[in-house]
This record gives C-alpha cells, structure tokens and sequence, in this order.
C-alpha cells in the first residue's frame, strides 16, 4: 500500500529534502509542493522529479526571515496533503551570534519562530481529525547547549518541544507527528563536521521510509541516541570544551 499520495514540503531545496522526495516518488508519490527561498535554485530537481517518476510538483516561494513581524503576524495558506514534512534550517555563523544579535535572531527565527505560522496552519483542528503525518527534522543539537552552537541548539530544542507539544495533541487522533533529530549528515550545513558521524541523506531517506507512518521522537541514524546519552550526562568541564 502506498504511504502517501501528496506531500507538502517547507525547506524544499534541502539536500535531505531532495533525497526523501525521491524515495517518496518511488513510493507512490504522486503530488509534491515544495515550498523554497528561491525556486529557480530548483528547477533542476524538479524537472528530474516530473521526467523520471510522472509526479506533479508545485512551487511556491517564501523566506521564512518574511514572516516574523508581530504586527503583522504571518497566515500561510496550506492545502491538504497526506504528508507534510519541514527540513528549512539555518546554522549560521555561531561565532558571528555570540556578539550578534542580528545573527542569533536570524538563527532563531529560521530554526524556531519563523515556522510557528506553518506548524499553526498544518495542524489546524480540522486537519488533525483526519489521517496525515508531519515530520519535523530537528537535531541532536537540541540535547545539550554547547558552546559552539548554542543559538542554533536553542532553537532546534524550542522547535523539538513545540512540536513534542503537538505530538501529544495529536497522540489519539489519526494525524501523526515524527520529530526526526537528525545527526550529521553530508549536506552543505555539516561540511566541517566530522567525516566519521557524516551519513548520507539517502540513507537518511531510507531510514524514514521503513516505517513511513511512524509516529514520536527518533534519532536518525539510531546510534545517536546512545552519543546523546553520554554527551548529556558529560561533566561540566569536558561539555565545557564541546
Ligand atoms: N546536515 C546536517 O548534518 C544536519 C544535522 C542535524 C539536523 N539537520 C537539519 O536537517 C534539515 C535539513 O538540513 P540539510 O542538511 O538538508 O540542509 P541544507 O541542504 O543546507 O538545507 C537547508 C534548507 O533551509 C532553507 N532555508 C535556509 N534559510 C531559509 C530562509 N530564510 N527561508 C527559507 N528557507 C531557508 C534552505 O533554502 P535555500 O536553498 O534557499 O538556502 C534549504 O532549503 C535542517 O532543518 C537542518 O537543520 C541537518
């Protein structure tokens, strides 16, 4: 039986964006709106998703550094989709954030705020009665703040608890939620990250697609479950240098 039929992505001109879509085309697929910064930096991508597996794909362009205003604030207008899957992120400079304000917002709003509207719309009460999946990737940032990323762990941690929030809602209702706390993978974000931790993004995708309707919290690739584990209860003086 095919998982989905038609799914909504926001961040998708994301490499692992990229790698999960094939494997949904793959999968049955048949209907893809991927919501971007810049969608002419996808039309490479989107032309192979058509040519190779049939698919319709929309587009739609937004930057999420838009929809911050409190004045204003932000109403995204999102269709029904069985699968709704969030992989925009920004690590930013963390160096820069420590004495930037502009820097840590921005890595703020992209990772945390900026998303607020989205998650609001997909989840509306209407839409939760009925049978859907969101995934959300966050990262194993969010475990511990370090000194090196802090702004960014902060961020992907109050975008994990949002939506542990709405996995909780939603825990008797037919819409799933799946927080995906990603480790490094081999993208643009984690070039300077250890060669060793780096997993591709098919594996990635892969990984996702053994159970597709799965719902709760995991750590991608699994392993890292137990990395956090240490790395959580690590003494002040060694998380200190992390
Ligand atoms: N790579 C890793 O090791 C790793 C580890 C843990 C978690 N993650 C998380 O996994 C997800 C996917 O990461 P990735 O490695 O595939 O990253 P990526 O290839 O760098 O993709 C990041 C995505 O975020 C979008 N984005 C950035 N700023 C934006 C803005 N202002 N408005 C709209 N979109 C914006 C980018 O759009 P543009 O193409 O327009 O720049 C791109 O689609 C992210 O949430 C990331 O935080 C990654």
């Amino acid at each position: 039986m095919k998982p989905f039929e038609s799914v909504f992505i926001l961040g998708g001109t994301s490499t692992i964006a990229r790698a999960i879509c094939v494997k949904l085309a793959e999968s049955g697929v048949k209907k893809f709106h991927l919501v971007s910064r810049d969608k002419n930096s996808n039309i490479q991508f989107v032309k192979k998703l058509r040519s190779l597996y049939r698919v319709e794909v929309t587009q739609e362009e937004h930057d999420l550094l838009s929809n911050c205003s409190l004045s204003e604030p932000f109403l995204p207008k999102v269709d029904f989709y069985d699968l709704y899957l969030l992989t925009s992120g920004y690590m930013g400079d963390s160096d820069l954030a420590k004495v930037s304000t502009l820097e840590a917002l921005k890595i703020n709003a992209i990772n945390y705020s900026s998303l607020i509207p989205w998650l609001t719309e997909i989840t509306n009460y209407q839409r939760i009665k009925l049978k859907g999946s969101l995934w959300v990737f966050t990262s194993v940032a969010c475990d511990r703040g370090r000194p090196s990323n802090y702004h960014y762990g902060a961020a992907k941690a109050a975008l994990s608890i949002f939506c542990e929030g709405l996995l909780l809602r939603c825990h008797d209702k037919p819409f799933s939620v799946r927080i995906i706390k990603a480790g490094y993978m081999d993208t643009p974000m984690a070039e300077n990250a250890p060669k060793l931790l780096r997993v591709s993004p098919k594996k990635v995708a892969e990984d996702l697609m053994h159970n597709p309707n799965k719902r709760g919290i995991e750590y991608l690739p699994w392993w890292w479950n137990l990395i956090m584990f240490f790395v959580r209860i690590l003494p002040d003086k060694y998380a200190a240098k992390l």
